[in-house]
């Protein structure tokens, strides 16, 4: 299924990809800035998932960003979806097949660590899978890479050197942190946010790990930033909601935009 996705991109797009963006909810409009776009909708891929989540379009955006050849994701899968962990990683693995190098990752995300507010981006540094579950699981495609891949350098300390360059030179404040992923959809207790929060967790979210985990294993190299949408559940005095999430991508989102735009003219 991914070969026959490849074949039917490359017949479309004149260029091999360098740098794949995964843009999370209500990051879509990074997209918007890519120049000759080609767009690719997910449901023109046989047998490809589509895109249920609110804020995510589904569709691959292929052009020029800062003067570098990009694919763009407007949209991922989740697990919380109901797509197996084989699924969730497919866009990445397209990508990685058309000869994308790196890969940026983008998610919203719920702050645990209390010196975070709403807006903030992070730059992960490390994650921990906290979702039950492997995508390596199963037989392992040797093509792709090896059984143990390792994940010393999940977050390429290199690339991750350039985002705190471009942050500086923006003069946009980030944040840097763990990311703790969950499979949702229930949001978390009060009580997981702060045995997360133990376990060395600065923001919690329901995607990215596998997509983090797939690239490593083909050996990508991964960036990937958190827009803390939330403080996690039990920080402050109310509820979380879906429309908190969403506005704030909303509102906060263009900076990490202009953020990753920058970051890809300099990898
Ligand atoms: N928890 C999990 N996922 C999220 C959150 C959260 O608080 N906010 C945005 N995605």
């Amino acid at each position: 299924m991914i070969k026959s996705a490849v074949e039917y991109i490359k017949a479309k797009i004149n260029f091999t990809p360098e740098t794949a963006i995964i843009l999370g909810s209500g990051l879509g409009g990074l997209a918007e800035a890519v120049e000759d776009p080609v767009y690719i909708d997910y449901a023109e891929l046989e047998g490809f998932p589509v895109s249920t989540a609110p804020g995510h379009t589904g569709r691959f955006v292929f052009g020029t960003l800062s003067g570098k050849k990009v694919a763009c994701m407007q949209g991922r899968f989740h697990f919380y979806e109901g797509y197996s962990m084989e699924q969730v990683v497919t866009g990445v693995r397209t990508l990685f097949l058309l000869g994308a190098k790196n890969l940026i990752v983008t998610n919203a995300a719920g702050g645990i660590n209390t010196q975070f507010t709403a807006g903030d981006i992070m730059l992960i540094t490390d994650h921990i899978n906290f979702m039950g579950t492997n995508v390596l699981i199963g037989k392992n495609n040797e093509s792709l890479g090896v059984r143990f891949p390792d994940m010393s350098f999940a977050y390429d300390p290199g690339l991750r050197k350039i985002a705190e360059k471009c942050a500086g030179e923006l003069k946009i404040d980030i944040k840097k942190g763990v990311y703790i992923g969950c499979t949702g959809p229930s949001y978390e207790t009060p009580a997981e946010i702060r045995a997360f929060r133990l376990l060395g967790a600065d923001a919690v979210g329901m995607s990215t790990v596998p997509e983090v985990i797939a690239a490593n294993h083909c050996k990508m190299r991964v960036l990937a930033f958190s827009l803390i949408t939330n403080m996690a559940a039990g920080i402050l005095k109310q509820p979380l909601t879906e429309e908190e999430v969403l506005e704030t991508g909303a509102r906060k989102g263009r900076q990490l935009q202009s953020l990753i735009e920058k970051i890809a003219g300099e990898m």
